[in-house]
């Protein structure tokens, strides 16, 4: 059951870090010490993969590094629509019931009448929400689904391990909407394949759209249990 978005001080357990970390979407311009980043890779490097191949790779940008990404993806999604494979049927209503959170009075608060207003909220993704460390995961093109499982565990323990130090995140499929901006801008080959984007930071207190808890399905919905 995801919970509320405030971390209990100051020593938060794996349980305090697993319930409260939330996908961030305002973030404070605060720089965001290496040290942290390197602690957080360090410990998501502990993750599990397929014949120890370690196969996840992370690219990250700050400064004017980062505002350079951010630039040529702003401009990009300005120009064009971004290319993102559709949601099959069956899981589109989730998308939807989401949708209606973030844009509702729990999230932006947006009228559904007010386009440019929603358009102006969903091209925050392109500007990574603000937030001052942006980044992009990706694996080798070689493999295939198993290790992106791999790569997942990775991220969950890198985005916990930045939890527990105070750091928001939020992962974002959106910005691969225009992998050709991302391949330029964070110098990625066509070896690698780039999973998802991700953005980095301190969150921005009290602001309703990073307060809000997003509902999960029951655990009976999840897991089967076969006993006989
Ligand atoms: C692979 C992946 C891609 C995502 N892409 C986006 C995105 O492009 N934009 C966005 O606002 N959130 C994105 N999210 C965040 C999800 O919307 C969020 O994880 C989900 O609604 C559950 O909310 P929570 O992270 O706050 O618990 C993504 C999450 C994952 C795991």
């Amino acid at each position: 059951m995801a919970d509320s978005n405030h971390l209990p001080s100051p020593t938060p357990s794996l349980e305090d870090c697993i319930r409260h970390r939330h996908s961030i979407r305002f973030y404070t311009s605060d720089p965001v010490a290496q040290d942290l980043l390197y602690e957080s890779v360090s410990l998501a490097r502990l993750a599990p993969s397929n014949s120890n191949i370690q196969n996840w790779r992370l690219t990250l940008a700050s400064d004017s590094a980062r505002d350079r990404i951010v630039s040529a993806l702003q401009k990009a999604s300005q120009a064009n629509p971004p290319t993102i494979a559709p949601l099959p049927e069956q899981f589109k209503h989730f998308r939807s019931e989401f949708g209606h959170l973030l844009y509702g009075e729990q999230g932006y608060n947006i009228p559904r009448s007010a386009k440019e207003a929603h358009r102006a909220a969903t091209m925050r993704n392109y500007e990574f929400f603000g937030a001052p460390v942006v980044g992009v995961i990706t694996m080798d093109a070689s493999l295939t689904t198993v290790d992106a499982m791999s790569v997942g565990m990775f991220v969950q323990t890198f985005m916990l391990a930045l939890t527990e130090r105070g750091l928001g995140s939020c992962l974002e499929v959106s910005v691969t909407g225009y992998l050709e901006v991302l391949r330029e801008g964070f110098g990625i080959g066509e070896g690698q394949t780039i999973l998802c984007g991700i953005a980095v930071g301190w969150p921005a207190e009290g602001n309703r759209v990073n307060e809000m808890v997003v509902p999960r399905e029951e655990v009976e919905s999840v897991v089967t249990m076969l006993r006989d």
